[in-house]
């Protein structure tokens, strides 16, 4: 199990979740407190009318989408509905697909992406299907520790390649909103996978769902829990994605705070790729780097546990731009 779910501490800034430094929308304290009077009865057991107004915001079909609470709840979900198979991951990433499918008794292979870019070669990729070929392939875009992503056209190289070859494609779009790509529609045979937790800075509430072919979300609903989706999530759902501004002004602070931190590293001689999502990714050599750093007040997340990594490459997120220009200054100074 993930044991990464950041850590609190005083006077340690927690720089090892992908949460959006703004936390939740000012609104939804006072929203919460309001939906305290519908707790006593049971939500909709499918959350029917938050999914409602889902589709509604993101233009697809009602059948297409299932709401869980959070993305991981539908990971493990998709997992033991279908198959088990053969399962191939594009690794280093999330570790929790490695236990869904494993527990679920998917047989798991692993693909690595490319140490000097971090992005997907998909022609390698394809090669390897071809000898080796696969029920599911696993991909996390943006990734999840490396922020980088596969661009549109190779990604619809291996949609096509996928179609031909009766592979499903599972793409992980949980950290998606924190880039300018819009969502993409449905693809018929993509499994879609999206959080919410993470953008509107909700993680103890927690919400996700899936978007798919219609038939694969009527499989999942058959092995889904009823009511998993709490009364607040629900609730606050269709606010959440009404809430544009909330929206801009996320994107504006990330944007700009992770060019600041990416131009911070780099001069700080810690190489790693152009990030794309709101975390960042480097390797740093000194030795007890991450014991120094954690010292000074800042807590970054070492990624021993990763597959094929190890604990001189780290991961940490996009803060306030106070934070940031206090974190790059111990760098400094633990680096000196
Ligand atoms: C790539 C990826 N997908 C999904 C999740 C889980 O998201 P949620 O909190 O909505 O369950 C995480 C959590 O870190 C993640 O990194």
């Amino acid at each position: 199990m993930n044991r990464h779910g950041g850590i609190r501490e005083t006077g340690v800034l927690d720089y090892s979740v992908n949460i959006n430094p703004l936390g939740m929308p000012g609104w939804m304290k006072e929203e919460i407190l309001q939906l305290v009077e519908e707790a006593n009865t049971y939500p909709p057991i499918l959350a029917e009318i938050a999914t409602q107004a889902l589709s509604e915001h993101i233009q697809e079909p009602l059948k297409r989408l299932l709401l869980g609470n959070g993305a991981t709840e539908l990971l493990y979900l998709f997992a033991r509905s279908i198959g088990p198979g053969r399962v191939l991951i594009v690794e280093p990433t999330f570790n929790e697909y490695r236990r869904a499918f494993g527990v679920a008794g998917w047989e798991v292979y692993a693909f690595l992406r490319g140490r000097d870019t971090w992005t997907l070669d998909v022609e390698e990729l394809i090669d390897y299907l071809e000898k080796v070929p696969m029920d599911l392939v696993i991909l996390c875009e943006p990734n999840n520790p490396t922020s980088t992503m596969t661009d549109s056209h190779s990604l619809e190289v291996l949609l096509t390649f996928c179609k031909e070859h009766d592979t499903q494609l599972f793409l992980d779009e949980s950290f998606l909103d924190f880039t300018r790509q819009g969502l993409p529609a449905h693809s018929p045979g993509v499994v879609r996978l999206r959080s919410m937790t993470k953008f509107y800075s909700i993680a103890g509430l927690r919400l996700g769902y899936v978007l798919a072919d219609e038939e694969l979300v009527h499989k999942m609903i058959r092995f889904k829990e009823p009511w998993s989706v709490n009364t607040f999530a629900q609730g606050i759902l269709p606010r959440l994605l009404d809430d544009e501004q909330y929206r801009r002004k996320s994107l504006a602070v990330i944007d700009e705070q992770r060019a600041f931190l990416y131009q911070g590293l780099q001069e700080l001689g810690l190489p790693g790729p152009q990030p794309r999502s709101n975390f960042l990714f480097f390797r740093c050599e000194k030795e007890g780097f991450h014991q120094e750093m954690h010292k000074r007040g800042f807590y970054l997340r070492s990624c021993e546990d990763f597959y094929s990594l190890d604990d001189k490459y780290f991961r940490l997120c996009v803060r306030t731009e106070k934070d940031n220009r206090a974190l790059l200054q111990a760098m400094k100074e633990v680096l000196r």
